[in-house]
């Protein structure tokens, strides 16, 4: 008997209508295009302005549009994962309400959250649901709405994150596609360096901190750097060395967008030439757990059935690693 062994089939994305260019921004904050196209490679972001909608809002059309592109019945879905840092609510899944909204109403279905690794470690998470055999399909959503925890007066964060989503569909494979191995790390020695601190179970929101924006993310930028590159890369790595693969093996990069400067790093570690490196922080900026499912959909019709992809990320916690995919269709378009 085959091994039971868990592909994505279907792809879909959201992004919010509103573009903040890095010339808005240099209205807003000290700084100016040519930083942050030098030191980060990004040129635009989406913000979600409505401040009445939450993280559903971007996983709801995500999913919808994965529905919706690939002809699906969501009452076949059995199970929604909903990776995000950004959640609607304390107590009440974010991932839930999204299933019932989408008419997953066979599904259960919780969130996940590794900060940026939100998304990668939820590929590992879904895949062991359907290689275990015990469900045929899983529904996994990568969605932030960032802009809910930026400070738009910190320069050193603002001009990063962006809000957005991606969903993937998880389907049970016997060709041998799909998810081949995984190699996923974390160090909780790393919080100090990327968090924002108040507002959750350690440090309550007081009228105080609330004042003095405690409630942002804050992230010690140089630090962090330091430690993606090393570690995204050494991720990367390790997963072509277990896996006997050469850079001729591999089709595709898709690592998470933060940072065009730590996306060229971990090309570079294994040796990866520029076309096979998917790139779109141009357009959105770092999403956090929507980074890896919008590069898989503006790919998605130069992916072929049978390419090798290695995903790699790094993120708040710390949390990283690398996943080897084998990609199971030819563009459906
Ligand atoms: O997705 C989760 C993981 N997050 C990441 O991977 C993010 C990792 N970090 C980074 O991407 C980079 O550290 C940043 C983009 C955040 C910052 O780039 P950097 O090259 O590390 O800059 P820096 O923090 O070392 O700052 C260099 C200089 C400083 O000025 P001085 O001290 O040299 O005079 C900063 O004050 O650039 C200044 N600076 C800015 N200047 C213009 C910092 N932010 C800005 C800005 N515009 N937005």
């Amino acid at each position: 008997m085959s091994k039971i062994s868990a592909a994505i089939t279907a792809v879909g994305a959201y992004v919010p209508e509103y573009v903040l260019t890095n010339q808005i921004l240099e209205t807003m904050v000290d700084t100016n295009d040519e930083w942050i196209t030098s030191r980060t490679g990004i040129k635009e972001r989406r913000i979600l302005k409505d401040d009445g909608k939450g993280t559903s809002f971007l996983a709801i059309k995500a999913a919808q549009n994965l529905i919706d592109k690939n002809n699906l019945d969501p009452k076949d879905i059995e199970l929604v994962i909903v990776a995000t840092a950004t959640p609607d609510m304390k107590a009440a899944s974010t991932a839930s309400f999204t299933a019932t909204e989408i008419g997953a109403t066979n599904a259960f279905s919780f969130d996940m959250d590794a900060a940026c690794s939100s998304f990668l470690f939820g590929m590992s998470v879904a895949a062991s649901y359907i290689e275990s055999g015990r469900y045929k399909n899983v529904l996994l959503i990568g969605a932030d709405k960032m802009s809910s925890i930026i400070n738009y007066k910190d320069r050193a964060t603002c001009i990063i994150f962006g809000d957005g989503a991606g969903a993937v569909l998880f389907e049970a494979n016997d060709e041998g596609l799909g998810l081949k191995d995984e190699y996923l790390r974390s160090d909780g020695s790393g919080r100090e360096f990327l968090q924002a601190t108040y507002g959750g179970s350690s440090h309550a929101l007081t009228a105080e901190v609330l004042a003095n924006g405690g409630h942002y993310a804050f992230q010690e930028g140089r630090t962090v750097f330091k430690n993606a590159v090393f570690n995204m890369a050494d991720a990367a790595e390790k997963i072509l060395k277990r896996n006997n693969l050469t850079k001729n093996d591999v089709d595709w990069l898709a690592a998470h967008q933060a940072n065009k400067r730590i996306i060229d790093a971990t090309a570079q570690r294994i040796d990866l030439e520029d076309e096979k490196v998917m790139i779109n922080i141009h357009k959105y900026g770092n999403t956090t757990s929507a980074t890896l499912p919008l590069l898989i959909n503006d790919y998605e019709s130069q992916l072929k059935k049978g390419d090798n992809v290695i995903f790699a990320a790094f993120g708040g916690g710390f949390n990283w690693g690398s996943i080897y995919l084998k990609w199971a269709y030819n563009s459906k378009n």
